[in-house]
């Protein structure tokens, strides 16, 4: 093989896989749900979920990912010479299709949102109608789908140059500042008259207020929050050299996509409240909600653009994995071809994402199944493939990958914490996680 990809670092790859993890998924989308699936019940389960089922989870792609060393419509067969295994890899390739379809229209809301903060910052524009901007932007069809185009163009412009430069150097500062920023804002939000409603409707969990499909949006999060059930980690994985400890590693990311998430609500639900707004407006939670914590700031405007530069770049540190896989898949992981099929996928990325481009304007009155084509594409994903997707990994991993090369490649045997540690997760991955994911879809159908 050619020119294959490989980290320069360790924490090279720590920084690029917690950047394939925390993107929209904390930032944007865990808030509004749950704010619509019951607040501090909602973060109490999905703590749960990604705790018992996403770092074991996250754990099993690493180990496969490095082990095998090898894209991820191979790597199953390469590891245990069974190639129909391989349709795990195939249906990761599918999920992150869908996933960047839809993920680019939010990634070009903040690319919009911006360019307004630009022009406020000017004095052309001012509104306090927070809520009217927001739809009047994502329903106009030009705006959609420029900022979609734009989002995935700067994504495949960083994808067909390769993974190993620059992400890395930037993730080092970007991260840090991102986690900053929303400690100022979080700062303001809960010092707001009326925050305290705010911060007890998040930190307190009212298991009354938890419905079945709250757990399973749960589940579906904690995957989606994770990048799990794709083999977008594996892939990330399989350019690791042996030295570094993946247990470590997984549990660093998982970590930190918790804070994140849990700062984003902090950031959110005091203002909510302080507001007095409902806490269940959906995708455009964060986009409505913001904007007004930041009027209440001096020099909010200069503060809310440095915010949105950094959610832009968690956004594409993500939005890059998801292209990512499906070129280390088209390419066989040979760099020679990697740019001309970066334009490729980009492309078809784009025309399938159109339709969900025009969900909020448009194309807002068609809707089937659980709402508009957008609301549908995002319920497929985070409930049906991703589940499906992580399914498959624990039952190759719990019961065909070979446990002596499992352990071998945990190499934690010599303590009697780490024997534990080994075999609890072992035991999650064999017979827990199976059983969790059936049930909680089980539930769903009920
Ligand atoms: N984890 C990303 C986020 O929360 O924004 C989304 C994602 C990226 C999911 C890559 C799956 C994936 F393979």
């Amino acid at each position: 093989m050619k020119n294959l990809s490989q980290w320069s670092s360790n924490i090279g790859f720590i920084l690029a896989s917690a950047g394939s993890a925390i993107g929209l998924g904390a930032v944007w989308k865990f808030p509004y749900m749950a704010g619509t699936y019951g607040g501090g019940a909602f973060l109490f389960i999905f703590i749960i979920f990604t705790l018992l089922v996403g770092l074991p989870l996250l754990l099993s792609e690493f180990i496969l990912g490095r082990y095998g060393k090898t894209y991820s419509t191979n790597i199953f067969k390469k590891v245990s010479g069974k190639s129909s295994f391989n349709l795990i890899g195939w249906l990761g390739n599918l999920t992150v299709f869908v996933l960047f379809s839809f993920y680019s229209v939010i990634g070009g809301w903040i690319i919009l949102y911006i360019i307004r903060t630009l022009l406020d910052s000017v004095g052309l524009t001012h509104s306090n109608e927070y809520g009217n901007i927001f739809n009047d932007y994502i329903s106009n069809p030009l705006f959609a789908l420029a900022s979609q185009f734009a989002f995935i163009f700067i994504t495949v412009i960083i994808v067909s140059k390769g993974v190993e430069k620059g992400i890395e150097k930037a993730s080092k500062i970007m991260m840090p500042l991102l986690f900053l920023s929303f400690l100022i804002i979080i700062i303001r939000s809960v010092t707001l008259d009326g925050a305290l409603e705010g911060i007890q409707y998040f930190l307190t969990p009212k298991i009354a207020d938890l419905s079945s499909k709250g757990v399973l949006y749960a589940l579906g999060q904690s995957f989606f929050a994770l990048s799990l059930g794709t083999c977008g980690m594996m892939t990330y994985a399989s350019y690791l050299d042996r030295k570094t400890n993946i247990v470590k590693s997984a549990n660093t990311i998982v970590w930190m996509n918790i804070g994140v998430s849990i700062a984003a609500g902090l950031a959110i639900f005091p203002a909510i409240f302080a507001f007095g707004l409902e806490p269940n407006q959906g995708p455009g939670l964060l986009f409505i909600i913001l904007p007004q914590v930041f009027d209440q700031m001096f020099l909010g405007s200069l503060f809310y653009l440095l915010f949105l530069l950094l959610f832009l770049f968690a956004a594409i540190t993500s939005s890059i994995s998801l292209l990512e896989l499906n070129i280390s898949n088209i390419t066989k992981n040979n760099n020679d071809y990697r740019k001309k099929w970066a334009y490729i996928i980009g492309g078809l990325v784009f025309i399938f994402g159109i339709p969900s481009a025009l969900s909020n304007g448009l194309l807002q009155n068609l809707t089937f199944g659980v709402g508009t084509f957008f609301d549908n594409m995002d319920y497929l994903v985070a409930n049906i493939l991703m589940p499906i997707g992580a399914f498959g990994v624990t039952i190759f991993v719990g019961h065909i990958f070979d446990k002596t090369t499992i352990m071998k490649e945990l190499n934690m045997q010599d303590s009697k914490k780490g024997r534990l540690f080994v075999n609890t997760w072992y035991f999650l991955v064999r017979f827990v996680l199976p059983i969790i994911i059936i049930a909680v879809f089980i539930g769903q159908l009920l």
